[in-house]
């Protein structure tokens, strides 16, 4: 990021370390800084056709006769503890070309929904992406969106010295060359007129952003988990903040509201799978009474 912001004065440099034109470095550049500086949304985009309407059963649980047993079958649900699910809810990042039902779309959905948020004002909003044109267009906006900021923002990432980072990032890299693998997008937006006294009236400024984007990560955290639960793998990426004018304009999505995340959504291609992941230990993390006292 510091690197970036350096290079930001100059995108004639920019470019040449970037190998991209001025022209496109300092669209990047501007892409980043009004992120950082602004947010993104406002009032840049207008309205185009919505996406199809996606047929919600409503069931959470389908166990009806001839339910079928294949990941995204939302008969598996019960199958898995919460424990096993959150304990080997990984990041996928490749993804089988099959669709996924649209039961267990809903039932993704449905478990986003079920999220925590101040004042229970439930400020989310979730666009369902199956349309392959829509998500060859997405996918390329979020090509051309990486080229111009990984260079910048990372180095030369197959330079990295730390293995984890360097295989995280080239696994980042690999995804954003076909995002669109994944057979299912859903976008978790933001919807400023849906949080009261978070915001002023006229919807431009979040006075409270933590619970704002706090409130749709919720939602995000619980349709991961509900995918992990389907065996629908998933990853969720913020590098569509810096896409929103464009993706708007695709999705039609209001002024007052604003892409937070997008998450791809299939079932997991092999070697990628569910699995135990790699976190700092709770003994480094938690504090007992005070701050620095062993937990
Ligand atoms: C806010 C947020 C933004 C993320 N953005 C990206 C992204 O742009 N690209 C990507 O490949 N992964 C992204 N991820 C996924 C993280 O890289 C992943 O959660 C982390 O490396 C842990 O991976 P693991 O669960 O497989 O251990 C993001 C995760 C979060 C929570």
């Amino acid at each position: 990021m510091s690197r970036f912001l350096v290079l930001y004065r100059s995108p004639v440099t920019a470019a040449e370390q970037m190998d991209v034109t001025p022209e496109q470095a300092k669209a990047g550049m501007d892409l980043w800084m009004g992120w950082a500086q602004h947010g993104v949304g406002g009032r840049r985009g207008h309205l185009a056709e919505g996406p199809p309407a996606l047929p919600l059963s409503g069931r959470v649980i389908d166990r009806s006769p001839g339910v079928r047993h294949h990941p995204g079958d939302v008969a598996r649900v019960a199958e898995l503890g919460v424990f096993d699910v959150l304990h080997s809810l990984r990041a996928i990042r490749e993804f089988e070309p099959d669709p996924i039902p649209d039961d267990a779309i809903a039932t993704i959905l449905e478990a986003g929904t079920r999220a925590p948020s101040p004042q229970n004002s439930q400020p989310w909003a979730f666009i369902v992406v199956r349309d392959p044109a829509t998500r060859a267009q997405i996918a390329e906006i979020y090509r051309r969106v990486w080229n111009l900021v990984k260079e910048p923002v990372y180095g030369d990432i197959d330079a990295i010295e730390d293995r984890s980072q360097r295989r995280l990032l080239q696994a980042t890299d690999r995804l954003a060359a076909a995002v669109d693998e994944a057979p299912l997008f859903i976008f978790a937006m933001l919807d400023r007129s849906k949080l009261g006294v978070m915001v002023t009236p006229d919807l431009q400024t979040l006075l409270e952003p933590s619970s704002a984007y706090g409130a749709v990560w919720a939602a995000i955290e619980n349709m991961l988990l509900a995918a992990r639960a389907l065996e629908v793998g998933a990853i969720t990426t913020n590098l569509t903040r810096l896409m929103d004018t464009e993706v708007r304009q695709i999705l039609g999505y209001p002024e007052h509201v604003e892409t937070v995340s997008m998450l791809a959504l299939g079932r997991p291609r092999a070697p990628a799978r569910f699995g135990p992941t790699t976190r700092r230990p709770v003994g480094e993390v938690g504090h007992s009474e005070r701050w620095g006292r062993p937990i």
